[in-house]
């Protein structure tokens, strides 16, 4: 099986706990029109969390930091504090910011630090363990965001809902508690302790009450001493006697050396749209401006949705870009990524002059551009705007489901496997197979690439959507595909979101469609065009967006395929 299908499997099996509609105890609307504000996130409760913080007067930021950790509470296999991510905003009055609180290597990480001795990559290394983790940004990240952005300015009144959801405990859905049975095994044979992720004497069933109280003692600790509660004094240790308990390698100089850095969001063009994205060390900005530079000259909508010649054209869109992806991104901090010549739109296009309509490329044809000058499946998203028309999106993750299935010892929360979005190796797939080189070889303090895309658009200089996803490499295809669903197929928010879903990521060099979604004719058209085909058995992707309509309403549409939740107000 390629690492690419395994990547997959696993990730259908852990990333999204479950695929079946879940009976969760919990009343969740997928769709809803509000007037002034609305949070679309991946659980009920984080989404009630976020809105509460809007209604008593805090703005999209506000909302988005308790809904963050809110998440870090009750969806522990991707909301976190271990973890990392990125946000995108776009305030009323149309300025744009992007903050990177992604994870980073430990100082002391290096280059071939998952090779065995024969210069072979040691499988599992880099996903399971205490090796897998790199330096968490969440909570730096999320400080940093208040202290620029808060209108609330009362940071405790931010996390107090989430320590009393982690006190008290929460209800957990169906899927969440087939999660982490499914992860039960991993839990107990990673840690010493056995954590609160594994139920004493049987299994977790929908309906049970889950309470966190070391969770509960850590967001105490950052209530009241916000970054210093994490990243120094007894939480610090823990994270650090959790290294040295299991081989890891974050010191306290490293959690003390961590910061959050606000970066300048890309902005692109499509179709007279205004696209805000994240730029690296993620390559979801860049990605998705390829991607509709490359389909912009195409009449789309007259081929009609998922139509045999556009579903072939965002294909080989997908290819292309992924090439680059491979080759030319990674932390521009540590190398120079080549940003201005990957987002051209002249380049994009001109990528697309051996686009045969009537037959697929092979990717063994296409390499990634070249440029003569350098300049220099567990995640989640949530996308907000509030009454005053400020935007943010939010992807956040700790990477494959649970992470590293680490808890650090007495504090009662997962640690990332971000690691494995480095390329351990030229050449050889991480988990989502997708393969790097040097731009994302591994490095102290380097930031590992990411497929994370939230993006906000914008035509006219009004707000038009704000949109994200989980998903690991089929983020970029996702969020592509639901900004063409909106622009070129006119559809409302909800059925942008919930529409089938398919992917190309150039190496492997097939095409992978959503489960239960393409019919049979669909699949034979493309086959004879020459695409190999994948059928998935999961989902992809679980996409929250929010749409302005024209009478400045929002429409809220959160994903069919998990717990996810809509609200407003
Ligand atoms: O940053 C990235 O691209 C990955 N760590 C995201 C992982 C992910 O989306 C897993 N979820 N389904």
């Amino acid at each position: 099986m390629s690492k690419l299908l395994l990547g997959v499997l696993l990730c259908v099996i852990a990333c999204r706990p479950d695929t079946t509609t879940a009976t969760a105890p919990y009343i969740i609307e997928k769709s809803v029109i509000s007037k002034d504000a609305g949070i679309a996130s991946a659980h009920p409760l984080a989404s009630k969390i976020g809105l509460e913080i809007m209604r008593k007067g805090g703005n999209a930021v506000d909302a988005a930091i308790a809904t963050q950790f809110a998440l870090a509470v009750c969806y522990p296999g991707a909301g976190n504090i271990g973890g990392g991510g990125f946000m995108v905003l776009r305030n009323a009055d149309g300025t744009t910011d992007a903050l990177d609180f992604r994870e980073m290597a430990p100082a002391a990480a290096h280059r071939d630090m998952y090779l065995d001795s024969t210069g072979n990559v040691i499988e599992g290394l880099s996903i399971n363990g205490h090796l897998a983790a790199g330096v968490p940004g969440s909570v730096d990240g999320m400080v940093k965001a208040f202290s620029k952005y808060s209108k609330l300015g009362d940071w405790a009144a931010l996390i107090q809902p989430s320590i009393e959801l982690a006190s008290k405990g929460l209800i957990l859905t169906e899927r969440e508690a087939n999660g982490l049975n499914r992860t039960r095994d991993r839990f107990i044979e990673l840690n010493t302790r056995t954590p609160r992720f594994v139920k004493e004497n049987g299994t977790w069933q929908m309906g049970d009450t889950f309470k966190q109280p070391e969770l509960a003692n850590v967001l105490q600790e950052i209530r009241d001493h916000k970054e210093a509660g994490f990243y120094e004094g007894w939480v610090a240790d823990s994270i650090t006697s959790e290294m040295q308990r299991g081989g890891g390698l974050i010191t306290k100089e490293d959690l003390a050396n961590y910061t959050a850095i606000w970066r300048t969001p890309l902005i692109g063009e499509y179709k007279g749209h205004e696209i805000i994205s994240m730029p690296p060390p993620s390559s979801g900005g860049i990605a998705l401006q390829q991607l509709l530079s490359a389909v912009e000259s195409f009449p789309l909508s007259d081929y009609g949705f998922h139509s045999i010649e556009a579903v072939h054209l965002m294909i080989e869109a997908e290819r292309r870009a992924f090439a680059d992806r491979a080759t030319h991104i990674g932390d521009m901090d540590y190398y120079p990524v080549p940003i201005a010549q990957l987002m051209d739109d002249g380049y994009n296009k001109e990528r697309m002059a051996n686009f045969n309509p009537d037959k697929a490329t092979n990717s063994d044809d296409i390499l990634a551009g070249e440029f003569a000058d350098h300049e220099s499946e567990q995640t989640t998203h949530f996308s907000i705007i509030d009454k005053d028309g400020n935007a943010v999106a939010v992807t956040t993750t700790i990477n494959t489901g649970y992470g590293s299935k680490v808890v650090v010892g007495g504090a009662g929360f997962l640690l990332n496997n971000e690691m494995d979005d480095f390329s351990a190796k030229p050449g050889v797939p991480n988990f989502f197979g997708l393969i790097g080189n040097e731009a994302n070889s591994i490095a102290p303090g380097k930031r590992m690439l990411s497929s994370m895309t939230p993006s906000i658009v914008t035509k006219d200089g009004e707000l038009k959507l704000v949109v994200g996803t989980p998903g690991g490499s089929t983020i970029i295809t996702s969020v592509f595909q639901t900004i063409i669903n909106v622009v070129d197929f006119k559809m409302g928010a909800n059925d942008a979101v919930q529409s089938c879903r398919f992917h190309h990521q150039w190496v492997p060099d097939m095409v992978m469609l959503e489960k239960d979604c393409f019919d049979e004719g669909t699949q034979s058209a493309l086959k004879s065009l020459g695409h190999e085909i994948n059928q998935r058995d999961g989902y992809i992707g679980a996409v929250e967006a929010i749409l302005v309509l024209p009478d400045g309403r929002l429409d809220i549409a959160a994903d069919k395929r998990g717990d996810d939740s809509a609200m407003g107000y």
